[in-house]
């Protein structure tokens, strides 16, 4: 029986993205059915709503949700609709793996690092308050619960994956409460997990060793902020964010997402690069307990990418979306 998921096309480039990765999900015959809506800036001007209810009723309904990227205006205009889908539905771990590929040489080879971003508070609550003309103030918000429910999937998800350790990312030395908080909570933690090696590190030294030594890094854990901006940079070691997916789980609801954006610059030109959307979707078929969909599309795409022969232009290749998309698909059909 197929599984029912909930699909949101998205801004930019986000239609694209959509339409490559559902073509290769049925060719990888993905046990699924969709509930595809169109949500976002461009469904907001012409409809009045950034999400139509029907599409707030399917996930609520399926609990599985494909997301594309939103546009989000810069400086004014309505809140991040991810950053209120995040919230909502309490999806609190925010799991971005970035690994090294066959297709793009780096000065680093065998990245393999996990970042455990916070999803739900920080900076992102969207507190801000203008005291006068000059002064703004924002509003940080760090909770015990949230901060132990992030560091022990991260330690969790070390220990079911055999990972050796497992770092944390702060800034206590200035944000002595807040930061303190999360490092202590942290070191509690720790504690209890002696079979997973753990450290901590302030967030400026962090963005050094990683562009020096990112090997020495494995699992990562951090406030909201500090994770959306580690996960672009780590993007950079690897490639750039055509290439990093990204999972949101919460206890009883699940989004799957690339880390980037709506990439307005390259919308509707074919151009865009699915693969940090399409490993999103075998993130998706993992948690819904199809490993072996996804095992047979990651390793379509490895072909594709360590081939190298066709490769979007973001890989320094000049391949369409579409000569991509059909690259993976004919890949699937190739014995390993
Ligand atoms: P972006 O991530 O959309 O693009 C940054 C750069 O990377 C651009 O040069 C773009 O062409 C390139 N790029 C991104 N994804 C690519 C892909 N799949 N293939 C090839 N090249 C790709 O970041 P930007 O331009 O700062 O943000 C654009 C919009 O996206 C903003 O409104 C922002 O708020 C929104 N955004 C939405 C996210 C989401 O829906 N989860 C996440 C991040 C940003």
């Amino acid at each position: 029986m197929k599984k029912s998921v909930t699909v949101f096309r998205g801004d930019g480039i986000g239609p694209e993205l959509v339409e490559s990765v559902l073509k290769i999900l049925e060719a990888a015959e993905a046990p699924l059915e969709y509930e595809i809506f169109d949500v976002g800036e461009a469904e907001w001007q012409k409809n009045g709503e950034l999400i139509p209810q029907q599409a707030y009723d399917s996930f609520e309904k399926t609990r599985v949700l494909l997301k594309s990227p939103i546009t989000t205006p810069i400086g004014k205009g309505f809140r991040s609709l991810n950053v209120t889908l995040r919230k909502k539905y309490d999806l609190y771990a925010n799991i971005r793996p970035v690994c090294s590929n066959a297709a793009v040489k780096t000065p680093f080879s065998n990245v393999d690092i996990v970042i455990f971003r916070e999803n739900t508070e920080g900076l992102y609550i969207g507190m801000e308050e203008k005291v006068d003309e000059d002064t703004v103030h924002a509003i940080k918000l760090v909770t015990r619960a949230a901060s132990e429910k992030i560091i022990r999937s991260a330690f969790e998800y070390a220990r079911e994956n055999g990972r050796r350790k497992v770092t944390c990312v702060h800034k206590a030395n200035i944000l002595k409460q807040s930061d303190g908080m999360f490092l202590g909570i942290f070191r509690d933690i720790a504690a209890e997990y002696p079979d997973i090696q753990s450290d901590d590190k302030i967030i400026d030294n962090t963005c050094m060793q990683l562009v020096m030594n990112p090997n020495q890094f494995d699992v990562m854990v951090m406030q909201n902020l500090y994770g959306d901006i580690l996960s672009d940079l780590c993007s950079g070691l690897i490639g750039g964010l055509g290439l990093v997916p990204s999972a949101n789980i919460g206890a009883d609801y699940a989004m799957f997402e690339a880390v980037h954006g709506s990439a307005p610059d390259i919308a509707g030109k074919n151009l865009a690069n699915p693969t940090a959307f399409l490993w999103s979707a075998c993130m998706m078929l993992e948690y819904m307990g199809e490993e072996t969909c996804a095992k047979k599309i990651r390793g379509a795409v490895n072909r594709v990418l360590s081939e190298g022969s066709i490769l979007t232009r973001d890989l320094h290749g000049t391949a369409s979306t579409t000569e991509y998309t059909e690259a993976i698909i004919q890949a699937l059909g190739r014995a390993e």
